[in-house]
């Protein structure tokens, strides 16, 4: 999150494991530095440090909660550990303005508090900058150094000017400017593909999906005629995605592309599996398998491009691998490199999600490309509960395009982030006519989230989702009820399977 605002701002960071040493550091020439927060104690053993070369680098440093402890405990400060925690809403009093940190805000603010412990005792050279009702120290700088540290989350949408006092840092007290865009990325990145390929071959997989997208016509941009697309149709994408895609590609963004159509061979691999983490290793694999094969017709490939993000790059790169539990594999063409040989050509690696989306506007990538919403890798495989056949696709499909129409149309303030239909495996009693129907019931989802890590269910009006039901129980055949799921994520995931 620190990163993204810093970004937004227009200054280019980067996330580096805490223990990284400051001479690995010091060869990238970091401009600043800010230390995030974390839900450790300084005060236990063998608490995350960093390397105390980096606090006395002279370069700007801004702490932030556990950076703020983490800094005073190096810097020699006494720290203690709270009777009770502070946590959530609280007011900031400033109370030193004399400082460029908190320079064009006002006397108090709400800010979001999350700690357990307290700086009681400044390090030498240190001035208390800010205050709260239950901590004395909620802010504190050594202008000189150019050190400054908060107990409160600058990045989180309740601290009311968060992205004032991080815009201060950056550019008032690190004097950094407000000059990474996009269209300068655009040729730093396709200088660095015509280094990295040369004048050989690339070959890419498109998903249809907005991160492939947006790799490939980066690549194709760079090095032109020697990439090329391939597009495996499984038949689990949304009705007419398919010939959408492949016609976008092809007339619009002028990409070689080769249509392979792979449905019968996906649904032979899937027929009768039922548990769905073993549909998602069916897809993979069959996928890769899919693709080796079409490659294996082109001569001379040595590259592949991958539209990996810089959050996965970031979770490969967590020390202890503190990134949580696996909930669902999401390997998409993950395993392609491993086994095919090919060096890897990822254009989008330094780039979070929304950026990826801008940096395809500036590209000149149709709309309804960029704004595509996440669809998952293994598709209305994992949207139907239970075994996939050609008449369960069928109705996920027809009843996924009628809630799409319908949510599309809405002008709804915020707009889903996700929406779909589930094919649920149960059957149920109604009457249609004069007959009584023993049939399927499909459930509707939409989610209102900012990433998908977190979200919450959509208040949808009434009338809108009256139309959905109605909609999907008059026009797709099999179904006699439609249900509304309203959970959120945690405790039940966007996807049902
Ligand atoms: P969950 O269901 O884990 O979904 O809450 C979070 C986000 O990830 C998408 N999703 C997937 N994406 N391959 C993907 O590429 C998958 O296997 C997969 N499963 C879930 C989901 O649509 C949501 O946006």
């Amino acid at each position: 999150m620190i990163a993204r605002r810093t970004r937004e701002l227009g200054v280019y960071c980067e996330i580096v494991p805490y223990d990284t040493p400051w001479r690995v550091l010091a060869g990238r020439a970091p401009a600043a530095f800010i230390l995030s927060g974390g839900p450790e104690s300084t005060l236990v053993e063998d608490a995350p440090a960093i390397d105390p070369a980096i606090v006395h680098s002279g370069v700007p440093i801004f702490g932030i909660c556990y950076g703020m402890q983490l800094l005073a405990r190096d810097l020699g400060a006494e720290l203690v550990k709270l009777e009770h925690a502070e946590y959530g809403p609280a007011t900031l009093r400033i109370v030193n303005r004399d400082v460029p940190l908190f320079a064009g805000l006002p006397d108090e603010m709400r800010v979001w508090m999350s700690h357990g412990d307290s700086v009681v005792r400044l390090p030498n050279g240190f001035a208390t900058l800010a205050a709260t009702a239950r901590c004395n120290v909620a802010a504190m700088g050594d202008p000189q150094r150019k050190i400054y540290a908060v107990q409160f989350h600058p990045e989180v949408v309740h601290t009311e000017h968060g992205r004032i006092v991080l815009r201060n840092f950056l550019h008032g007290v690190a004097g950094l400017r407000d000059e990474w865009r996009m269209s300068s990325f655009v040729d730093a990145a396709i200088e660095a593909i015509r280094s990295q390929v040369g004048g050989r071959r690339v070959i890419c997989a498109l998903s249809g999906g907005v991160d492939s997208a947006v790799a490939a016509t980066l690549v194709a941009r760079a090095v032109g005629g020697q990439l090329t697309c391939i597009f495996v149709d499984h038949g689990l994408l949304r009705k007419h995605e398919a010939d959408e895609v492949v016609a976008a590609f092809r007339h619009v963004l002028q990409l070689s592309v080769i249509r392979v159509d792979a449905r019968e061979r996906f649904l032979r691999a899937l027929d009768g599996v039922e548990d769905p983490e073993r549909k998602r290793v069916v897809i993979g694999h069959e996928f890769i398998r899919v693709f080796e094969e079409e490659a294996a017709k082109l001569p001379g490939v040595e590259f592949l491009v991958q539209g990996t993000l810089y959050p996965d790059v970031i979770e490969s790169k967590t020390p202890e691998s503190k990134a949580g539990h696996k909930i669902k594999s999401h390997h998409n063409v993950g395993g392609l490199p491993e086994r095919m040989n090919f060096a890897l050509v990822e254009p989008l690696r330094a780039l979070f999600k929304d950026e990826v989306r801008e940096l395809g506007r500036v590209l000149g990538l149709p709309e309804p490309i960029v704004r595509r919403q996440p669809f998952p890798g293994p598709g209305l495989a994992v949207r139907i509960i239970g075994a996939v056949t050609p008449a369960r696709l069928a109705i996920v499909r027809e009843a996924d395009a009628i809630v799409r129409e319908e949510i599309d149309a809405a002008p709804l303030d915020p707009h889903p982030w996700q929406y779909f239909a589930v094919l649920t495996p149960v059957q149920s009693v109604g009457v249609m006519g004069d007959g009584r129907t023993y049939a399927n019931l499909v459930a509707v989802r939409a989610i209102v989230s900012e990433d998908g890590m977190t979200a919450d269910w959509a208040r949808l009006p009434h009338s809108l989702l009256e139309r959905i039901s109605t909609r999907i129980v008059n026009e797709v055949r099999g179904v006699n009820r439609v249900a509304y799921d309203i959970t959120s994520k945690p405790p039940a995931t966007v996807e049902w399977e």
